[in-house]
């Protein structure tokens, strides 16, 4: 469980939360947020760290309101508890050099966290964020804090935008789409890629198989083998 500190509206069906008191994950992984009693939906919903103040204990969520779960969430107020289960899954590797980060959508969300802990082992590399929306733009300032530069592209595709020949670490995160363009191009100059699967979860442990991949190495659980996955692993999937 954890307390709501704030819930803001901050473009139209985005919302950032933030809360205190859940254990203290790390970029690329995610909680299974539920409302304390909520029979409809009985299941958790996974969404990912999108960042975290350890010191001031602070773990932010920026969620997208698509069915029951997610609007629930929207409705909470600070002051409220939220049941906070994980943090689950993998997380991103953070590898040394340069970075690449592509985020497509709600799928920008996670990439502020991993922008935050690159920065945070190596001050003198450089970032280049790209940041792909159909409409309206978020997040942009809080990134603009770690990286070199963060590209904005409304209604196009970010993978026209990015370079994919340098000598970087490549990480993706978006809707299929964005992610299979993005492992077309890495493909094509044998660029490093990892990138962030979304699945439907029920349980977000490992148990159901609910949520499972096709890897090179045989059938993976996205919430507990990923979300992040080397884009070589998962080309079947995308
Ligand atoms: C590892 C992981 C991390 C995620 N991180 C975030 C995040 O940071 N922010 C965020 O907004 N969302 C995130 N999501 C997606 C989020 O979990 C779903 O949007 C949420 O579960 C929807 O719940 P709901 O009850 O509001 O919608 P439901 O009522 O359950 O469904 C509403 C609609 O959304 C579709 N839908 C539900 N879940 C998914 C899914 N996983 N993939 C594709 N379509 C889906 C349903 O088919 C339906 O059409 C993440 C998903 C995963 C697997
Ligand atoms: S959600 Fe149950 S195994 Fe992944």
């Amino acid at each position: 469980m954890a307390v709501i500190t704030s819930n803001q509206n901050i473009a139209d069906g985005i919302w950032r939360m933030t809360v205190s008191g859940a254990p203290i994950g790390r970029a690329g992984q995610f909680f299974m947020l539920r409302v304390p009693g909520a029979l409809d939906p009985l299941l958790g919903r996974p969404i990912s760290i999108c960042e975290i103040d350890p010191v001031k204990d602070k773990t932010t969520f920026v969620y997208q309101t698509v069915g029951r779960g997610t609007a629930q969430f929207s409705a909470m107020i600070p002051g409220q508890t939220i049941d906070t289960q994980g943090p689950y899954g993998n997380g991103f590797p953070l590898i040394e050099g340069n970075a690449v980060i592509l985020g497509g959508g709600i799928g920008t969300a996670p990439m502020l966290q991993l922008t935050k802990e690159l920065r945070a082992i190596d001050p003198n590399r450089r970032i280049d964020v790209f940041l792909g929306f159909r409409e309206e733009t978020y997040l942009k300032s809080a990134f603009e804090q770690y990286a070199d530069s963060v590209t904005i592209n409304i209604g196009g595709f970010v993978t026209n935008d990015a370079d994919f020949s340098l000598d970087a670490t490549y990480y993706a995160c978006g809707p299929a789409p964005m992610l299979r363009a993005a492992a077309n191009v890495a493909d094509a100059v044998n660029a490093k890629l990892y990138v962030s699967l979304e699945k439907h979860m029920a349980c977000g442990v490992g148990a159901c198989l609910g949520c499972t991949c096709q890897t090179k190495s045989g059938r993976k659980r996205v919430c507990k083998d990923g979300p992040v996955f080397d884009c070589r692993e998962v080309r079947d999937e995308l």
